[in-house]
């Protein structure tokens, strides 16, 4: 399908912080981005310069955003049908993020939960202004396309309400410009956990690797994690958030994986032990993350056609932004660089 279709439009992307993506990034966002390819304009990018907002080493963030690329694509994102791209590639994210960040207030942005978390990790004093000011380059991110929706896990709620609540003001200071977009936030696999501490969401900035399933892990890691996944001292499986986090989770990766509901898996576990589906889950996620491995190994075989590809998807993406920020210099008084006629 090509990237002129009326069809309403979906954006999101995943940051290229480590070297894989996880189990939470895969079921809590990739599953839903997949499916939307069939009813929406998609795009998918990936962005390198929300990364930079915490140290990074130059070469390894190179190597992480075309792996992340690779990963998209092996999870079941079709170039021909997505727009797939790297957000430094088109520069319009930059440019409306400034825009943006004159209209949001200081203390909006300074409610902003994840700031918070990761601020106070690392000492408020030690967080960079990039980092505070995040959220307003994520609006710009999503706001350049108009999309309808933005396929997220729930830890992104927030701010893709900073977006609407920007997209609101801008239109209603200087007319008609952007779509106010809703999160698509499915419930399943919303929000995958820690398997170490099942109270924490799964994070690449978790305290250990052991909570952590990557889909670029041996399949025999994975495996382990997941044997030694922290239950509890009961020996009822049972759906239940508060007493039985652990449990839970694995029970919520089984059902996203195996599309059966809670309250069924539920009923075939009666009488079992947490061996029995520690067994399944492991079964299941190695089945569904193992050929997405070996895909992407494949893919990264050959750089340069995955540097095509990403060349190609921005150069539609900047298709798009451009008018955006076009139309949003004009209404906020930009003067026309010569020649421009408005
Ligand atoms: P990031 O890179 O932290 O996460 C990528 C996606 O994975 C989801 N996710 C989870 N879902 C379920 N359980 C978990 N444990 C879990 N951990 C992560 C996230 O909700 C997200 O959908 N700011 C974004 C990247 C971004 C973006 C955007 C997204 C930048 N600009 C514009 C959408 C639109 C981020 O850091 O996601």
């Amino acid at each position: 399908m090509s990237e002129t279709t009326s069809r309403p439009r979906v954006l999101s992307g995943m940051q290229p912080s480590g070297n894989s993506l996880h189990l939470g990034n895969y079921l809590g966002a990739l599953v839903n981005w997949v499916k939307t390819q069939h009813d929406y304009q998609t795009l998918f990018f990936i962005p390198d310069m929300h990364a930079i907002t915490v140290a990074q080493d130059p070469a390894q963030l190179r190597e992480r955003t075309r792996k992340t690329a690779a990963q998209y694509i092996a999870g079941g994102i079709d170039v021909d049908k997505s727009i797939l791209f790297v957000q430094s590639h088109v520069p319009e994210h930059a440019q409306l993020a400034w825009v943006l960040n004159c209209i949001t207030g200081f203390g909006e942005a300074s409610r902003m939960t994840q700031f918070k978390d990761k601020s106070a990790k690392g000492g408020a004093e030690a967080a960079s202004v990039g980092l505070f000011t995040y959220p307003v380059l994520m609006a710009a991110d999503i706001l350049l396309y108009r999309p309808q929706g933005v396929p997220v896990g729930d830890d992104q709620r927030q701010h893709v309400e900073l977006a609407r609540d920007l997209a609101k003001r801008f239109n209603h200071r200087f007319g008609e410009t952007f779509t106010v977009p809703e999160a698509f936030i499915q419930k399943e696999g919303a929000r995958i956990y820690d398997l170490q501490n099942p109270t924490a969401k799964m994070s690449k900035s978790a305290s250990g690797p052991n909570g952590l399933i990557n889909l670029m892990d041996d399949p025999k890691v994975t495996a382990k994690r997941i044997k030694s996944a922290v239950t509890d001292a009961d020996t009822v499986i049972a759906h239940d958030r508060e007493n039985k986090p652990g449990v839970t989770n694995l029970l919520e990766i089984l059902s996203t994986l195996t599309e059966k509901p809670i309250q069924s898996l539920v009923a075939d576990y009666e009488g079992k032990m947490y061996g029995h589906l520690k067994a399944d889950v492991s079964e299941a996620v190695v089945a569904r993350i193992e050929p997405i491995r070996s895909r992407t190994l494949e893919l990264l075989d050959d750089p340069g056609e995955l540097d095509r590809l990403l060349a190609q998807g921005a150069a539609k993406a900047r298709g798009i932004a451009a008018e955006t920020l076009a139309d949003v210099y004009a209404k906020v008084g930009f003067l026309p660089p010569m020649g421009t006629v408005v």
